[in-house]
Formats: C-alpha cells, structure tokens, sequence
C-alpha cells in the first residue's frame, strides 16, 4: 500500500513513525514532512492546505490511502476532493468537520443533542456580547468562531478583561474573520483530558485519553497554547469515566452528525472539563490533538494502519486495538517567542543524543534542515518545534526519561515547561 500523510507537525511525526513501521506500508510520503519525518517518509514540498496540489501529488504517486493530520484542510474539503478523485483518505469531511471549523455550530449542535457542555451566548454583535457579559459576571470565557491555532479562547477573570477580549476580537480582529463571531460561555472549574475515538460513520471505537497542558508557563501559568506536554494513561480518566464519556459525549455526537447527514469518519477528539457534576465538553476536535498524538502513537501496540481503514470503510463494529499499559509523556520544547512571534532559524544540538536513550522519540514539529558555515544544521522553524517523547513504567519515571532526553538537547533558543505531567504525579506521591 502506498500512503501519504498530509501535515508536518510533531502530530504527522508521530504517525508516520507508526505508520512506517505497518507490514501494509510499502511506500511512505508525507506532504510537507519535516526533517525528522524525512527518516521515515519521502517529504514532498507542498503545503498541507494546498487542497488541489495535495490531490495532484496523490494521483501522481498513486496513492493508495491518504492521513489527514491538522484541521485546516480537513475544514477545507481536503476528505471530499480526495474521495471525488476516488482516494481513499482518511478524516471527515468539511461537513463532520464543521464540528471543529465553528465554534458556534458546534455549540448549537451539543445543544440539539444534549450533549453536556457549559452554558453559553454567541454573537456577531458586538454590543450584545459585551452586555451578555456584564449580566453574567466573571470568571467567564471569550472565544472567537473560526480556527485560531488553539489560542483563540481567552479565560477572563474579570468583566473589564472580557470585554477587551471582545474587543481586539471582534474590533482589532486579532484572529482576522476566526472573529467575526464569538461565543461567550460560562467557566468551568475541574481537571481537564483530552479524550479520543476512532469513528466510521457509526460505530466508535474508544482509542485511550490523555492529559495536555494549554498554558505556556510551569504550574499552568501564561497564555494558552496548542499545548505544551501531555501524557497517557491518566489517572483522570478511569474506565468509568471512560465508558461514561462514551455514553454522553461520544456517541450522542456520532449519532447526530449521521443524522443531520454529515456521518463523522476519522477521529474525533473531545476536550473534557471533568467537573463535579460529571464530564462536560469544552471542545471537539476532528483530528488527532497535537502533542496528544505522540502519546498515542508511542502506546499503541497494534498496526494503526489496519484501525484507519477500517475508520474509513464502516469497519469498526468488530476492530479491537491493544495499548501499553506503561505511560507515555511527551515534552514540547518550543521557540522562545512563543505563543506570540517564535524565534526562526536558531540551531539546535543534540538531537542524536537525545533520540539515542531508551524507550525516547524525538518526534520533531517544527523543524528544518539547512546548511550553515557548511554544515547540515537542524534549526527551528516554527512555534512548538520537538516534541520529546518517553515511556516508564510510571507518569513519574516516564517525566524522568524525557527531561533526561531534554537536557541532551542543545538549543539556546528555545525552552520547555518542567512540570509536564505534574497532575498524576502529585497523584502517585500520595499513594
Ligand atoms: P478550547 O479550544 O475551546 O478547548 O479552549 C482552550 C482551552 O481553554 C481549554 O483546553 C481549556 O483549558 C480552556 N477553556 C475553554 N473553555 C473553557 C471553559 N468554559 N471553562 C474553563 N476553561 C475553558
Ligand atoms: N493539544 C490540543 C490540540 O491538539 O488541539
């Protein structure tokens, strides 16, 4: 089988890797890739959200099955293009993936099916937002409609601070036309995971739940972020928890979005606040999460390619997929500058190193590969740039392995959190 995954991300890395190592897989190609990628696919140049060159490279390399990793051109009918020049290719279509590409639908749509989630407003007028706001006080959140690469939802502590969300939204358009609507939703207080499903139109298949870190800053301090680290299992989600997030969040969603006309195949990723009074739903995503993924990937013991296809034909009903009981954690190191304007083309060492340890990837995100003073370098090329990855036996000695590899890296121009995985392991502590 021939296959091309599309993106180059820490994400696509991490699937490709899996995927590379499939007894199906005869040929690899990954559009853009990056250079860690590069070890185990053939890197094409072109853009992820090129949607007709994507499908031009696709026929030209006679690909035989596509992966969709970021949601940008799944929004885009990546999916749909791909099935109407007869490649099979995983992911939803624009229509499931509205589910991600709007905010406002995808509240409207928990609405419909009751599907827990915090209360909320959503508007394209300005004035109304911010009246809606006094009425309800703070803590309160500001998010603006459209994709804003994770950080376009803003926790506001106070009245004042929500309406200056609104503003630079809605008036500065800092996120451009991702907000030219916005929802307003009440805080929700809990511990967050990320929780994810392998779905065929209309069976779901329960994959495992990870635990991400949005704030840029140890002890969750900072702006938002895609995420700085994350880890699997965690101790957050056990198996009720599992079962009952399967119950009222996953499976109402795959049965509305089939009834509605839109059936969702792919991946369908919730982001739960696990509050006192049960799981709600802060978001869905229709693609794996990113640095979730690097988790997964390292934890599953299965052939991930069999479980895409079948995604993709309706065969799910009977699938069954097996996973390390050991945790996996993965450490971003990102630019300094980030989430704001990240530094580019700093070089960085000790990758060999790094990688060479036990049970450690280093799954690079955003990287590339240049020559400086005649020398091939791998220098930064974006805002979250390695994802370093390690499995233990324990959150606590999978943390260890992976700062271990960290502190092989050599790059003066970039930084990690320290605490990733702080949660479960405060948790292990007091056992
Ligand atoms: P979202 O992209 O909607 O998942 O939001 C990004 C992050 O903001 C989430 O992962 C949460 O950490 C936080 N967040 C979003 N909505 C809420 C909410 N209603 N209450 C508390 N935190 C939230
Ligand atoms: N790590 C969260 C996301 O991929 O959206």
């Amino acid at each position: 089988m021939r296959v091309l995954v599309v993106g180059g991300g820490g994400r696509e890395h991490a699937l490709c890797w899996a995927i590379s190592a499939s007894p199906l897989c005869d040929a690899l190609y990954c559009a853009p890739g990056n250079p860690g990628i590069a070890q185990v696919a053939t890197c094409l140049p072109v853009s992820a959200e090129d949607v007709p060159g994507v499908v031009a490279l696709a026929q030209k390399e006679k690909i035989d099955f596509v992966v969709v990793g970021p949601e940008a051109p799944l929004v885009a009918g990546l999916v749909d293009a791909l099935a109407a020049a007869g490649i099979k290719a995983f992911g939803p279509s624009a229509a499931a993936a509205r589910l991600e590409g709007s905010k406002a639908f995808m509240k409207d749509f928990f609405a419909r099916h009751n599907i827990p989630t915090a209360a909320y407003g959503r508007f394209t007028d300005l004035d109304k937002a911010k009246a809606f706001i006094t009425a309800k006080g703070a803590p309160i959140v500001v998010k603006a409609d459209g994709l804003a690469a994770g950080k376009g939802v803003i926790i506001c502590h106070s009245v004042a601070e929500a309406h200056g969300a609104i503003d630079s939204m809605m008036t500065e358009k800092v996120f451009g036309a991702a907000g030219n609507e916005v929802v307003v939703e009440e805080f929700l207080e809990g511990e967050e995971a990320s929780f994810f499903a392998l779905v065929d139109g209309t069976t779901a298949l329960p994959l495992v739940a990870a635990q991400d870190h949005k704030a840029v800053g140890d002890g969750d301090t900072g702006p938002n972020t895609g995420g700085m680290g994350a880890y699997s299992p965690t101790p957050a989600v056990d198996d009720a928890m599992a079962a009952q997030i399967m119950k009222e969040v996953i499976e109402p969603t795959v049965r509305g979005l089939k009834a509605e006309g839109s059936p969702f195949k792919g991946v369908l990723f919730a982001g739960i606040m696990i509050t006192k009074d049960g799981p709600k739903t802060l978001e869905f995503n229709v693609r794996f999460g990113d640095p979730e993924c690097e988790v997964l990937m390292m934890r599953l013991k299965s052939d991930v390619l069999p479980a895409l296809i079948a995604a993709v034909d309706g065969q799910l009903e009977n699938f069954d997929l097996r996973w390390y009981d050991e945790t996996a954690l993965t450490v971003i190191m990102a630019a300094n500058g980030y989430p704001g304007t990240p530094e580019k083309g700093t070089v960085i060492g000790g990758l060999t190193e790094a990688g060479a340890l036990e049970d450690v990837q280093v799954f690079h995100a955003g990287t590339k590969a240049e020559t400086k003073d005649g020398k091939a370098v791998i220098v930064a090329n974006g805002g979250r740039v390695l994802a370093v990855t390690a499995m233990g036996p324990s959150v606590r000695e999978a943390q260890t392995r992976a700062y271990q590899a960290v502190d092989q890296i050599k790059w003066p121009g970039g930084f990690c959190r320290r605490d990733i995985g702080w949660r479960a392991v405060a948790r292990e502590a007091r056992k």
